[in-house]
């Protein structure tokens, strides 16, 4: 049986599709590209799937022409190449090549374990880092940075959430803040601090400093824990010049192993603010639109323009993205929505010249209630937060929210291309 005719055919000949290979034990990529695309243009890149993937064949087509590689050590060698209008004719002989029984020797196909490999999960795309921040404090940052996460990872993207605030909200929030006394205290030593550290221990590193989201979310996702002690070290790192660019090379490290990584911000222009939009490509600004919040976008876009752009360009990356402000905490009254909301939005654009979220997350109760959720374990209230999405399948008042959520997600998706 040739499995992946059955499963993934359909996918290269839809420009939509978002599947683009299956992994059967690292053997076998799968890769389809659109009917427009030369494939003598994509034979490099599905040598570096195979590569990172330490598959052996690797499958290409763009709905017209179908080829099959082999990797050697020193690159790629063509195996089979046909038109899919003489695909039937081909069966048999793809079947030897790459048809399960064929492609797993006797002692490897105990397991018929498949993965599906999205376009973007296998560094097809690159990694998309947003830095969701307002030096405005209570605006929403970390409301929105574990809820994206979560919706984001439902959505089956490899999600790396990096809380940056001292308050470790989006630790809390997330779930990893569980522990009632000091001494048991697991993020102490171990936290985003690390990442600005110069020595260089497995702990200074993104993979040795991830915790997972865990009940937050049924579908998990990867956190760096936040710490009160960020506060006291800061002083530690201003004489440092170059610690503020570390968090973007550490980034750039694991940029292979997730699509999108949000950075929840404290609300300030120190260190963290700055190395936080220094490793971001794209910058989401939350705000209630009132006046106060307003009258702080003037240095938002100051710091952006003279220190977040200047770091970026000595790092030789382009300058940070305003995906835009996005209006955050709005009350859902209808003559409010009526009447003051539409002035807010344009005032956004008309006086400070900034792009505008077309989708918005009003203001609900279930959106502090379900970070909020607690478990009574014996005498003991233990915190057992959970993600918008996750509270609406318990809740059904939640469900509107979550949608908000969801239709952020797919904006910000469009917006980043993916
Ligand atoms: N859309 C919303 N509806 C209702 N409550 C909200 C909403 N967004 C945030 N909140 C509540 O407002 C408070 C502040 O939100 P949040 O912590 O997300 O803001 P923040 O910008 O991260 O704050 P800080 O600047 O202190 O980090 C929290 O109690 C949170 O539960
Ligand atoms: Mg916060």
């Amino acid at each position: 049986m040739v499995v992946f005719v059955s499963i993934f055919w359909p996918s290269p000949l839809k420009k939509s599709s978002k599947i683009i290979g299956a992994v059967y034990r690292s053997e076998l990529i799968i890769e389809a590209k659109h009917p427009k695309e030369n494939l003598d243009k994509h034979i490099y890149q599905l040598e570096r799937y195979l590569s990172h993937l330490s598959a052996k064949h690797g499958l290409i087509t763009n709905g017209k022409e179908l080829r099959i590689y082999r990797r050697l050590i020193n690159g790629l060698v063509l195996l089979f190449s046909c038109t899919t209008k003489n695909l039937d004719d081909s069966i048999e002989q793809i079947d030897k090549l790459i048809g399960k029984e064929n492609l797993f020797s006797a002692e490897q196909s105990n397991s018929d374990c498949i993965h599906i490999v999205y376009d973007n999960q296998i560094g097809a795309r690159k990694m998309k880092t947003i830095a969701i921040y307002h030096h405005k404090g209570g605006v929403g940052k970390t409301t929105i940075s574990v809820n994206l996460a979560a919706v984001f990872s439902k959505k089956g993207k490899r999600v790396l959430l990096i809380d940056i605030d001292a308050q470790a909200n989006s630790t809390f929030a997330v779930g990893l803040i569980k522990f009632q006394f000091e001494e048991d205290d697991d993020l102490r030593d171990r936290n985003v601090y690390n990442l600005f550290e110069k020595t260089r221990y497995e702990y200074n590193f993104v993979p040795g400093l991830v915790k997972k989201s865990h009940y937050f979310n049924q579908t998990e996702f990867d956190v760096i824990p936040s710490h009160i002690t960020l506060i006291e070290k800061q002083s530690d790192l201003l004489g440092a010049g170059s610690s503020g660019l570390r968090l973007a090379r550490k980034l750039a490290l694991v940029e292979d192993q997730y699509d999108i990584v949000i950075i929840d911000t404290p609300p300030s222009l120190d260190i963290y603010a700055q190395a936080s939009l220094t490793a971001a490509d794209y910058l989401i600004i939350p705000s209630d639109l009132k006046p106060f919040s307003n009258q702080g976008m003037p240095s938002v876009i100051r710091f952006v323009e003279q220190v977040i752009n200047e770091n970026k360009e000595g790092l030789q990356k382009p300058p940070i993205k305003i995906m835009g402000v996005l209006p955050s905490k709005i009350s859902t009254n209808h003559q409010y929505l009526t009447h003051v909301y539409p002035k807010y939005r344009s005032i956004i654009s008309d006086r400070y010249n900034l792009p505008l979220m077309s989708s918005k997350i009003s203001e609900r109760s279930a959106l502090s209630n379900c970070i909020n959720k607690t478990i009574t374990v014996g005498n003991l209230n233990i915190p057992d937060p959970k993600s918008i999405i996750e509270y609406a399948s318990e809740d059904s008042s939640a469900s509107s929210s979550a949608i908000e959520f969801d239709n952020l997600a797919n904006e910000i998706l469009i917006k980043m291309e993916v």
